[in-house]
């Protein structure tokens, strides 16, 4: 049985893939979680690297492992882990002291992102972020890439 292919068909065809490529983009938990990965790798990936939870690969991801300065600890579980207690990683003098056993929860990563100077003055960490949109996609994007799991 011979199928003949008609350019019409190809045609299609073709506008049929990109409908679904199209919903599937449209709207979904994909297009907020990427959105959530710009704005990780723009403000934190420089120093903290990947977050071990999101395996997405794309180039740019490649890049980041590349361009990384390790300056930060690495984020991996650190939503609901306890404040400063990443393995060997050596802390600020101010961060030892105020890390009592308490966990970086909703709160605690809002207060920090707002202003970590203001959070733990002479911590090694400076970050401002202005806008609450943009804390809470970080947030969210930790709670679900980065749980802690003990
Ligand atoms: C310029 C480098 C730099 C940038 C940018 C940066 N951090 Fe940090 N971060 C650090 C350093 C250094 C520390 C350790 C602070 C200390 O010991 O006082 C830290 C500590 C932290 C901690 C505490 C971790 C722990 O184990 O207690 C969290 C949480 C954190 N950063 C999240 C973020 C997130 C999320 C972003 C982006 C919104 C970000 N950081 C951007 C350098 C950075």
């Amino acid at each position: 049985m011979s199928v003949s292919i008609t350019k019409a068909t190809l045609r299609a065809a073709l506008a049929g893939a990109l409908i679904v490529g199209w919903v599937n983009l449209g709207g979904s938990a994909l297009a907020d979680d990427e959105a959530a990965r710009e704005l990780y790798l723009k403000t934190c990936s420089k120093c903290h690297g990947r977050v071990a939870g999101d395996v997405s690969l794309r180039p740019e991801d490649l890049l980041v492992y590349v361009v990384t300065m390790p300056l930060g600890p690495p984020l991996r579980n650190v939503y609901g882990r306890p404040a400063g207690s990443f393995g060997t990683y050596p802390y600020s003098e101010a961060m030892k002291e105020i890390a009592t056993g308490w966990k970086w929860d909703e709160e605690a990563l809002d207060l920090w992102f707002t202003s970590s100077q203001d959070m733990i003055r002479g911590s090694t960490m400076f970050l401002k972020m202005k806008k609450a949109e943009e804390r809470k996609t970080i947030i969210d994007y930790l709670k679900k890439y980065a749980p802690y799991e003990g």
